[in-house]
């Protein structure tokens, strides 16, 4: 979703901010724009589309040590050149970048502004707006910024330029991220450590409802009151190597194959000294002692949900119920006596995610994030964090994060259980090992999708048991970057009307891993073939038909989903692949979502 980086120090700031955005279009957008200032004035360059056409407009002859850049996905306005990010006020005087979204935008115009002439369509205006006002009414500028701040309802990152003042980067924070990174003769401010990670590893975490004054050699942060607050940096844990793409064509490729390596990381970081699994002692009393494990989550992460109240069910005996972030707000279901609420966030931003937990803080309850970004929202705010070490994610389809996030839940499920009798450190070097063969065998994934994807306007996959939560999965990822319309179906649930839908060449993508369901979802698939649908099926070793497409060596029983959904992720690619799409920034999505 929207980016935001700026920069103040003594090098020219172009390049750093244009690179900046590089580095955050993995979150999806779909306009972008720059703004800079000199001893001239302020420059702004803007428009929809990528951040290789922002490189073509922006005047190279512009020399500047201070701006902000933005990437932009479009809530209030559409996608063009007017409401592209920086905004400026009627004046000209402040110009802003803004990540969230202003709730009471329409109230704020008719109070306060109902004498501006606004040219966008966007919420953000409003903001600008609005401190120029504060300003004209004799206030002083980070006054005028804090009084905005209080005006305000919704979420917001902002950076804010003033034309009169050229050694300054305002910023504030509510609800969206926002960092300040720290360096020697510069500092910087950004929606996410990876924009400025090629600067700097030290950064300031800010909360909300802040405000920050930044100078080439100071940060001073404040409350919306303006009182100074005392704050420690803290250095992210990223390797600027982890963003590059290398020799890979995506980076979806890249974090598909990087699955094994990641399952053996996670291995390393959750055993203690004697080479057994470990879990903070703290993080296992909350959960065991707890009557009810409530899941929260969104898209990918939601689907590994699934399979985590499977294992927290069957290896540990705990009541789970995997509820979606933005349905748990406004539909609370009756809540067991001692519920503990499990976030699970790859990101750690998810704005529909976070206001869960705002609420079930309010409430009292003990709260448990698992993530894959450490220092984020959801990890700050929750009372616990499990970290998920897949490494940075970039292809905004979630690849390595979904199979890192049932790893480590396989993981808290076995050390909760008092009696379960699995070597997981054994099973989970088997694992790494068929994803290692499953991702070397790319010539299958790629010939099947040219035969039976790349020409489809429909697709299913079926299952039945844990592989129904897969098929989940496997849907969502081919939907999202390949555009061709799936569903994932409890297999036995196809006959009851969705059948229907199989027309001569329909691909029907069955998975098979489990004993108890094998013949069962074969005579599913027998029904859809006798109907004219060209099937796939993927199965184990163990339980594999002659004349299934693709079978991977076996692992344990309840692992299997770590493994199974490795062929549907390279069937995805291949078949965005073959249709000419752009794999890791696919149309309308957006990696981190931030807002509700
Ligand atoms: C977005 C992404 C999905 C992701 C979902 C939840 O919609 O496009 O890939 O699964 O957000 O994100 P989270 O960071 O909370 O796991």
């Amino acid at each position: 979703m929207c980016g935001i980086v700026g920069y103040i120090g003594n090098k020219d700031v172009k390049e750093i901010i244009l690179s900046g955005l590089e580095k955050l279009e993995y979150r999806g957008y779909d306009s972008a724009g720059l703004a800079m200032i000199n001893k001239d004035g302020m420059h702004i360059f803007k428009d929809k589309g990528r951040i290789f056409n922002l490189r073509k407009i922006v005047n190279n002859d512009v020399e500047s040590t201070l701006g902000i850049g933005h990437t932009r996905w479009a809530t209030h306005g559409v996608p063009n050149k007017i409401n592209s990010h920086p905004h400026q006020s009627s004046s000209k005087r402040f110009t802003l970048v803004h990540n969230g979204v202003i709730e009471n935008d329409d109230v704020l115009k008719y109070e306060y502004l109902s004498k501006v002439k606004f040219e966008s369509d966007t919420d953000t205006e409003v903001i600008v707006q609005l401190i120029q006002k504060f300003v004209e009414d004799g206030e002083p500028v980070d006054l005028a910024i804090r009084h905005t701040m209080s005006e305000i309802h919704g979420s917001y990152a902002l950076a804010i330029l003033d034309k009169e003042d050229n050694n300054t980067i305002y910023a504030a924070k509510n609800k969206s991220p926002l960092l300040v990174g720290i360096g020697e003769g510069f500092n910087m401010i950004g929606s996410d450590a990876m924009a400025m990670i090629n600067h700097t590893d030290n950064f300031y975490e800010l909360h909300d409802k802040e405000f920050v004054k930044i100078t080439k050699d100071n940060v001073e942060i404040y409350t919306i009151y303006g009182n100074k607050i005392q704050r420690e940096p803290y250095k992210a844990e990223i390797d600027a190597t982890d963003i590059e793409k290398g020799t890979y064509p995506h980076y979806m490729l890249k974090e598909i194959e990087e699955q094994p390596f990641v399952i053996r990381r996670i291995m390393a970081n959750y055993k203690d000294e004697n080479g057994n699994l470990h879990i903070d002692e703290e993080v296992l009393q909350a959960v065991k002692q707890c009557d009810k494990v409530y899941i929260i989550a969104c898209g990918t992460s939601y689907h590994a949900g699934l399979v985590g109240k499977h294992f927290l069910e069957n290896i540990a005996g705990k009541h789970t119920e995997v509820i979606i972030s933005s349905e748990f707000v406004y539909n609370t279901p009756l809540l067991s006596g001692k519920p503990l609420f499990l976030f699970i966030s790859q990101s750690g931003e998810t704005a529909d995610s976070r206001a869960v937990l705002v609420k079930v803080k309010e409430m009292g309850y003990t709260t448990l994030t698992l993530t894959n970004v450490k220092g984020s929202t959801l990890s700050r705010e929750a009372d616990y964090t499990l970290l998920l070490h897949a490494g940075p994610e970039i292809a905004v389809a979630s690849t390595k994060a979904y199979t890192a996030q049932m790893a480590v839940l396989a993981i808290l499920a076995t050390l909760v259980s008092n009696n379960i009798n699995i070597d997981l450190m054994k099973e989970f070097a088997i694992l790494a090992n068929v994803m290692e063969t499953l991702c070397d065998n790319k010539d299958i994934y790629d010939k099947l999708a040219y035969q039976y994807l790349k020409d489809s306007r429909s697709c299913f996959y079926i299952g039945r048991h844990i592989d129904y939560y897969v098929c989940l999965e496997a849907a969502l990822k081919l939907k999202e970057i390949s555009y061709i319309q799936t569903e994932g179906f409890a297999a036995g649930e196809l006959k009851h009307g969705t059948i229907a839908l199989i027309e001569k060449g329909t691909p029907v993508i069955a998975i098979i891993t489990q004993e108890c369901i094998n013949l069962n979802t074969r005579s599913n698939i027998k029904e859809v073939k006798a109907r004219g649908a060209a099937s796939i099926v993927i199965s184990t070793k163990k339980l594999s038909a002659e004349t299934d497409e693709i079978i991977m060596n076996d692992v344990h029983g309840l692992l299997t989903p770590i493994a199974s959904v490795i062929p549907t992720q390279l069937l995805a690619y291949y078949a965005a692949l073959h249709k000419g799409c752009d794999i890791d920034k696919p149309r309308n999505l957006a990696k981190s979502v931030t807002v509700e």
